[in-house]
Order: structure tokens, then C-alpha cells, then sequence
């Protein structure tokens, strides 16, 4: 436990002293005073880590000077010391900021054991403190590099919007900034104090989703052995940025659609309707209108969640932004590891212009981390940039292998043949034949039921 300033307010006597040298006996550092208007000098004067006031018999100014106390530094520990039957003193005294309270006559330890409590609580708060500061400087304006008209637009949309409460969809490839620019809306709102939390929608499967988002009660389902908070009424008063939201199961799409309407749910087992203020962001990499068409994603869900709609085009789309954010994090990357690569060599930068980028801002970032990592002179060389199929084709236009028969083709049949071939190549596993094809798992499915697919094993299986 590391060794603590302290102020102490305690009445003439024995037990003020006892405390006193037990303080002193554990390494802290300990002012005595022994009357209010001392104790508030005290505050005035200096930084305390903690203040400890002991509650005169008669009731008193504690709560006035807990008031104090807190107001000269926040982030100071200040705990009363009470008689049993001062309790509602101590009890109205938390409720003006104190952090806890110490029953007389009590023993050292249990003082020993509040304060490293209090302790460990502060060290979380400063460190969510520090935190929410260090993201409110990742999401600065000026730290979301590009100069296209696109992304300006996006920006000027960001802007006029974060301070409202709409809901907002932002749509983009795989890396394009989505994350980027839902935390710049966070941290651009009034909400910005309060908590941004953040919910991939793919990465649970669908009961565990809801008990994520909403909560469980002890006892809702095998494994539920505690009581959990759901991500929503973790971000009360805050932002919840809901990511790949097209995966989310129809049950989990209803209970959205409820906080939506109603700002009300219950969590998963649980009776009580809790009510939140959320505000509600969410990202797609799928077309969800594609979803929709599908029966896989609800409308009504899809208009509430699109109040604004913010349409982040991928980096080949605009390409002016592309030399940008490479010098961007060419400075960046060469600061971090202390290297001096200054720039990129012309033929490094017209390789980076003509590159398609399929994996977007992520992949140039990344590519750009392992160039300066690698690089043994002061400017980045193509050779540096080790970039897949570098030669540039943009995927659309390397579709070789597909012909289309002389008499042509009707295009579902394609559509199917080519489901079909990539679910062979992906063994079956839906999952993956969807990623071939660049569609959701849902659409993938519902694909497979329209043409009426059937793996031939699991017919043997049957
Ligand atoms: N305009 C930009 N300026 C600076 N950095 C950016 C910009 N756009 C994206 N980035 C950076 O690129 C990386 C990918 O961005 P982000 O995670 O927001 O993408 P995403 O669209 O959420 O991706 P995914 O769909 O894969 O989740 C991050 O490191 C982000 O900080
Ligand atoms: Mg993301």
C-alpha cells in the first residue's frame, strides 16, 4: 500500500491519538487538527490524499466540511468517523461525496482495510479519468486525417449531428473508419463525460448477445451464477456504438427496437422494465437494405437505427486521401519507435496511389507500421511496403475465371452455381463460403434455403 498525505480532524483524547499513531505507524503522513475551522485551513492550504473527520458528539459541521473537502480535491479520499449511533450523519454525509465511513470503536485494521479500499477505488477513477482524456484525444477532429470531398462531407454531417441525440448508422467496408467516427460523435457531445462502450454484435452468438447488452439476472440460464450488468446500462447517460449490427439474431432486433422506442428493457431472466438514456450508433459493413430484403434484418429496426446515415466510402474510392494519411502515419509510426524515415521514395508513393486497398485505412496503417519497423534507410522504398497483389487490380475487374456462355446465362443461375462452389470451398461451413462471396452469414443462409441447397452429407447423414 503505498504511504498517504493525510488530514485528520479528531476530538481531544486517547482515541484520536491511538488512530493518529496507527496512521503514522503504517507510513502515511498525518496533519492533526482538532476543530472545523482549522480543518478547513488545512484544505485550503494543501493537497490532502486523504481526509479523515471524526463526527462530534453533539452532530455537526461534518457534512458541511465533507462538502469542502471534496471540493478542494476531487480525487482526495474522504472518509467520517461515527459513533454507532451518528449513522445517519455519516449516511447523509456519503450522499454529499464522502467515500465511506468508520465505525467507533473499531478496530485499526478495519480503517487499515477502508482505506485501501478507497485507495484502489481512486486509482480507478483516475485512471478512467485519464482514459476518457487520452480518448477524447484520439478522437479529435484534427486526428481524422483526409482532405476528400467524401470524408469532408462525413465530418460536416459528424459535426452537426454529434450534438443531438439521433441515432446514427454508419455504413463502410471492412476498415474504412467507422469506429473512428462513432467515437468522434461520442466525444464530440454533450454526452462526452460519460461512458462510450462498445458492442461487436458478430463476435457472440445469440443468447449471449443479449445477456451482453441487457443483462442477466442470477439464475437466467446454466452458468448465470451472478447477476450481470448489460452494456446498455453500463452506457446510461452515455453513447453504446453497436458494431456489425446486420448480425444480430431477430429476438436480440426486437429488444434494440424496444430500448429504441421505449428506452426501457429487462434484463434476460429478470422482471423488473429498467429505463436508460442511451444514445444509440451503429456500423455495418454489409448493405443492410440487402438484409432486409432478405427477411434477415427488420425495417422498422433499420429506419430507427438510419435517423442519420453516414456513408464512409473505402480509401480506393478517394484516393486523395491516400498520400495523406500515409505521411500521417509514416510521422506517427517513425515517432513511436524513434526512426528517422522521412518519406516515401516517388515509385513507394505512386504504388501506394495505385494500390486498391481492400482492407482500407486499417491495411495502409498497418503496412505502414511494418515499413518503417523494417525500413533500413531514412525513405520508404516499394519494396518496404510489401503489399499484397501489389500490382494494383482492383478485385472487381479480376474476375477472369467467370465467362459468360455464348447464348449468355441467367444471372441466378450463376448466382447459384456460384453459392454452391463457394460452399464447397469453404467445406460446407456457411460462415466461411459467406465470406468468400463478400455476403452475411444470414444472407448466406437465406440464399441456400431460396435455391433449395442441400450439402450432400448431411442428406447421407439423415
Ligand atoms: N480518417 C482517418 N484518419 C486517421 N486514422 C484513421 C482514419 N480512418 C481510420 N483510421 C484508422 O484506421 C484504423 C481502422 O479504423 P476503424 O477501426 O475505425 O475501422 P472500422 O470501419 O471500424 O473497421 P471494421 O469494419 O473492420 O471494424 C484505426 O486504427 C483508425 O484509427
Ligand atoms: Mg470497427
Amino acid at each position: 500500500m503505498t504511504t498517504l498525505k493525510i488530514l485528520f480532524m479528531h476530538l481531544a483524547g486517547p482515541l484520536g491519538q491511538g488512530i493518529q499513531e496507527f496512521l503514522e505507524s503504517q507510513g502515511h503522513t498525518v496533519n492533526w487538527v482538532l476543530d472545523e475551522e482549522g480543518c478547513r485551513q488545512w484544505l485550503d492550504q494543501e493537497i490532502f490524499d486523504g481526509v479523515i473527520l471524526e463526527v462530534k458528539p453533539e452532530g455537526d459541521q461534518t457534512v458541511e466540511l465533507v462538502r469542502h473537502a471534496k471540493k478542494a480535491h476531487s480525487f482526495g479520499i474522504v472518509m467520517c468517523l461515527v459513533h454507532p449511533e451518528q449513522l445517519s450523519i455519516a449516511l447523509e454525509a456519503m450522499e454529499q461525496g464522502a467515500d465511506g465511513y468508520v465505525k467507533q470503536a473499531f478496530e485499526h485494521k478495519e480503517l487499515q482495510i477502508a482505506l485501501q479500499r478507497l485507495q484502489e477505488y481512486r486509482s480507478l477513477v483516475g485512471a478512467n479519468f485519464y482514459l476518457r482524456r487520452t480518448q477524447d484525444l484520439i478522437y479529435r477532429f484534427d486526428d481524422i486525417i483526409g482532405d476528400s470531398p467524401a470524408l469532408k462531407k462525413v465530418l460536416s454531417i459528424v459535426k452537426k449531428v454529434a450534438h443531438s441525440n439521433a441515432s446514427i448508422l454508419i455504413e463502410g467496408e471492412t476498415g474504412t473508419g467507422k469506429e473512428l467516427i462513432a467515437g468522434a460523435v461520442h466525444y464530440n457531445s454533450g454526452r462526452s463525460e460519460k461512458p462510450f462502450i462498445k458492442v461487436n454484435c458478430a463476435a457472440l452468438q445469440d443468447t449471449l448477445l443479449e445477456s451482453e447488452l441487457f443483462g442477466h439476472e442470477k439464475g437466467a440460464f446454466t452458468g448465470a451464477d451472478k447477476q450481470r450488468i448489460g452494456r446498455f446500462e453500463q452506457a446510461n447517460f452515455g453513447t453504446i456504438f453497436l458494431d456489425e449490427i446486420g448480425d444480430m439474431s431477430p429476438s436480440t432486433q426486437a429488444k434494440v427496437l424496444r430500448v429504441l422506442q421505449e428506452q426501457e428493457f429487462e434484463r434476460v431472466g429478470g422482471t423488473k422494465t429498467i429505463k436508460v438514456d442511451v444514445r444509440l450508433i451503429s456500423a455495418s459493413n454489409k448493405d443492410l437494405r440487402e438484409e432486409i430484403a432478405a427477411k434477415c434484418f427488420r425495417d422498422d429496426l433499420y429506419y430507427r437505427l438510419n435517423v442519420v446515415n453516414l456513408c464512409i466510402p473505402p480509401l480506393r474510392e478517394r484516393r486523395e486521401d491516400i498520400l495523406p494519411l500515409g505521411s500521417y502515419f509514416l510521422r506517427r509510426f517513425s515517432g513511436e519507435m524513434s526512426k528517422k524515415v522521412v518519406g516515401f521514395t516517388p515509385e513507394a508513393e505512386s504504388m501506394l496511389r495505385d494500390y486498391t486497398w481492400p482492407g482500407n485505412i486499417r491495411e495502409l496503417r498497418n503496412s505502414l507500421e511494418r515499413a518503417v519497423l523494417l525500413s533500413e534507410k531514412e525513405w520508404i522504398r516499394p519494396d518496404d511496403l510489401s503489399l499484397h497483389g501489389a500490382d494494383g487490380m482492383d478485385p472487381l475487374n479480376d474476375v477472369d475465371t467467370i465467362h459468360m456462355p455464348e447464348g449468355g446465362i441467367p444471372l441466378v443461375v450463376m448466382e447459384k452455381k456460384l453459392i454452391l462452389e463457394a460452399l464447397e470451398r469453404a467445406n460446407w461451413v456457411q460462415k466461411d463460403a459467406a465470406q468468400f462471396l463478400g455476403v452475411s452469414r444470414r444472407v448466406m443462409h437465406y440464399k441456400i434455403q431460396k435455391f433449395g441447397i442441400r450439402n450432400p452429407n448431411w442428406v447421407k447423414n439423415k
